[in-house]
């Protein structure tokens, strides 16, 4: 059992369906317009599974996932965890991190998943961090995997407009370099407000319900007091930051975080126009994008803060 001293983020992948839904579509079913979709929440097309056959949240977590293995110069076989954040798991058990185990051959791999919906994907990587630095494996695979749309309510403007499918993936690796990897996360929940965001487990009308100005206001404040607080803890100043990457769940949401944290518009990462919210996804496909540009090299600070049901918030403060 090796204790590493930190834990860094070594590669990221994404996946997405190819079927593209873009807002007029929403114009043949709803009371809704593409002008009003736009200006009130920056979305303009999300990617949805085919729901005609049965894409799980695994079947995209999966193919994410090997383009972080492969990204990262592992094999399978190497990767000693998988955690898998989703609010649209394949089944209550298996777990989809198991079932992503077995589909691509991770057998050296412990394997379970987060409930912490559109902030899984900073939980999950807050437990990477704490079982890499407790000695429980070197290569840890964090997966944030959804099919949101087979939860929504397609009769509700007001939800089924904001949301898409899709998934992406880290993998996070244990190192002895002070001072980087994962330098401070800060989590926290409100299980008082759950009523305001929540998806039913049973019973007949099994959709996702939202209060959606309740969830606005309380997104801004509990993301701005969560990413204080990592930049707090993490001795971050703000000139320190190199790019802000919020859960992606409203334009309007990302720059009143923003404007509250004083971060300037430069530095602040959306890609919400082409995939809505995604969930636990929309961190890691955010990141994925800048990755791409090569705009994250040694010594890049990173900046993430989610928000989702339960109510649960959480920041990290990660440098590459
Ligand atoms: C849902 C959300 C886009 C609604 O935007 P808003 O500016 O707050 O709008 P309101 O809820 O105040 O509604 C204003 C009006 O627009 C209407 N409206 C709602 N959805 C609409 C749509 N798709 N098209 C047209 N009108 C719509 C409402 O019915 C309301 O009409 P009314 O004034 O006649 O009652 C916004 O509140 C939001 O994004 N909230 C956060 C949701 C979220 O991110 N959840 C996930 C967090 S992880």
């Amino acid at each position: 059992m090796t204790n590493f001293k930190s834990a860094k983020i070594v590669s990221v992948g994404s996946y997405v369906p190819e079927n593209v839904m873009v807002n007029k579509e929403f114009e043949k079913f709803l009371d809704t317009s593409d002008e009003w979709i736009t200006t009130r929440t920056g979305i303009r097309k999300r990617h949805i599974a085919p729901r005609d056959q049965l894409t799980a949240a695994s079947d995209l977590g999966s193919r994410a996932a090997m383009v972080a293995i492969e990204r990262a110069g592992l094999e399978p076989g190497d990767i000693d965890g998988i955690i898998c954040a989703t609010f649209t798991p394949d089944n209550f058990f298996p777990s989809t991190a198991c079932s992503i185990q077995a589909r691509l051959g991770c057998s050296s791999a412990y394997a379970f998943d987060v409930s912490a919906a559109c902030a899984g994907f900073v939980y999950a990587i807050t437990i990477a961090n704490g079982l890499i630095l407790s000695g429980r494996g070197k290569n840890v695979l964090v997966v944030g995997a959804e099919v949101i749309s087979r939860t929504l309510d397609w009769t509700d403007r007001s939800t089924c407009i904001l949301f898409g499918d899709g998934a992406g993936a880290v993998v996070i690796q244990g190192c002895n370099d002070v001072g980087q990897g994962i330098l401070a996360t800060h989590l926290a929940s409100d299980g008082s407000l759950g009523n305001i965001l929540e998806l039913p487990a049973w019973g007949e009308k099994r959709t996702m319900k939202m209060k959606g100005n309740e969830v606005f206001k309380h997104a801004v404040r509990m993301m701005s007091e969560a990413s204080i607080k990592v930049m707090k803890c993490s001795g971050t100043v703000l000139d320190d930051i190199n790019f802000f990457i919020p859960h992606q769940a409203n334009i309007r949401i990302i720059q009143a975080v923003a404007d509250q944290l004083q971060i300037p518009v430069e530095k602040v990462v959306t890609n919400l126009e082409h995939y809505g919210n995604t969930s636990s996804a929309s961190i890691p496909l955010a990141l994925e994008e800048v990755w791409n540009k090569g705009a994250i090299v040694e010594g890049t600070r990173v900046l993430f803060t989610a928000l989702g049901g339960g109510i649960a918030v959480g920041s990290a403060m990660v440098q590459f």
